[in-house]
């Protein structure tokens, strides 16, 4: 479904995404993990059509989507959830979601995106009235909305950029559940980011890792998890250190 070839991207002289090659097979679920910085968001952003790379090949389909505007993707079957949410505040939570499947499936009916909107709740949890606000939802909640905007555009590839979540150990359990039905229910295939390996592990088919921009690892969970490349990776990062980078990398990002 999707092949990368040689993926790059650099900001100035420093490079964020260094020469990456990746498959992903129809109804598979990839993990993306990495540490704080790693590069994970900056894939996405280039596969989704919000950074344009500076070099390689993104074959959607058997056709080449890199550096098309992210409508052209959107509309062509590729959804992205967002590291951090940003909902309408002014919008109801079922106006927030039907908004991205108006925009999302091309503007075709109204009466469209608001059924889209209605299974995307569904799926995922959360109200389906139309007035219900998005000002009570916690951490999960927003996780939530964040997952149902992508659902309702109609994506055949979902890029779920769920790290950071703050959400504790059973609501992550949770989010990687849902992960599973969507795929299960609906036959997405789902490139998961994440960069808690072991909520991660349990639900996907493939994992890739990156460090530093560059991929360190691919396989099966079981063969990634025991790669002394990638023990070294985590070693030493407890959550304070990264939550701290992660801050830091979100404050040299502007974001
Ligand atoms: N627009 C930008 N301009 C400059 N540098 C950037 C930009 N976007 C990302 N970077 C840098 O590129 C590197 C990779 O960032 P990226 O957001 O892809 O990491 P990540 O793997 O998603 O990390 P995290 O786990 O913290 O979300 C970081 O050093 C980051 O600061
Ligand atoms: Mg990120």
């Amino acid at each position: 479904m999707l092949t990368v070839e040689g993926l790059v991207k650099r900001f100035g002289g420093f490079t964020a995404v260094n020469n990456v090659s990746f498959r992903v097979e129809q109804g598979e679920i990839l993990g993306l993990i990495g540490p704080n910085g790693s590069g994970k968001s900056t894939i996405f952003n280039m596969l989704s059509g919000t950074l344009i790379p500076t070099a390689g090949s993104i074959l959607f389909n058997g056709a080449e989507i890199a550096g098309h505007a992210p409508h052209r993707i959107i509309n062509g079957g590729i959804g992205r959830t967002f590291q951090i949410p940003r909902p309408f505040h002014r919008l109801s939570i079922f106006e927030n979601v039907a908004l991205a499947g108006y925009y999302g499936q091309g503007r075709h009916s109204r009466a469209r995106a608001d059924e889209a909107a209605e299974r995307a709740l569904a799926m995922v949890g959360l109200p389906t009235d139309r007035h219900a606000s998005v000002d009570g939802l916690g951490a999960a909640g927003l996780k939530k909305l964040e997952l149902a905007k992508a659902l309702a555009t109609g994506p055949k590839l979902l890029l779920a950029d769920e790290s950071l979540g703050g959400l504790d150990e059973h609501e992550m359990d949770q989010a990687a559940d849902m992960l599973r039905k969507i795929r299960d229910e609906l036959g997405i295939t789902i490139i998961w980011v994440e960069h808690i390996m072991g909520v991660l592990m349990r639900v996907v088919d493939r994992v890739m890792v990156l460090d530093h921009g560059e991929k360190i690892s691919e396989g099966l969970p079981s063969a990634v998890a025991s790669d002394p490349r990638v023990i070294e990776v985590y070693l030493g990062t407890d959550a304070d250190s990264s939550q701290a980078a992660a801050a830091e990398a979100r404050r040299k990002a502007g974001v």
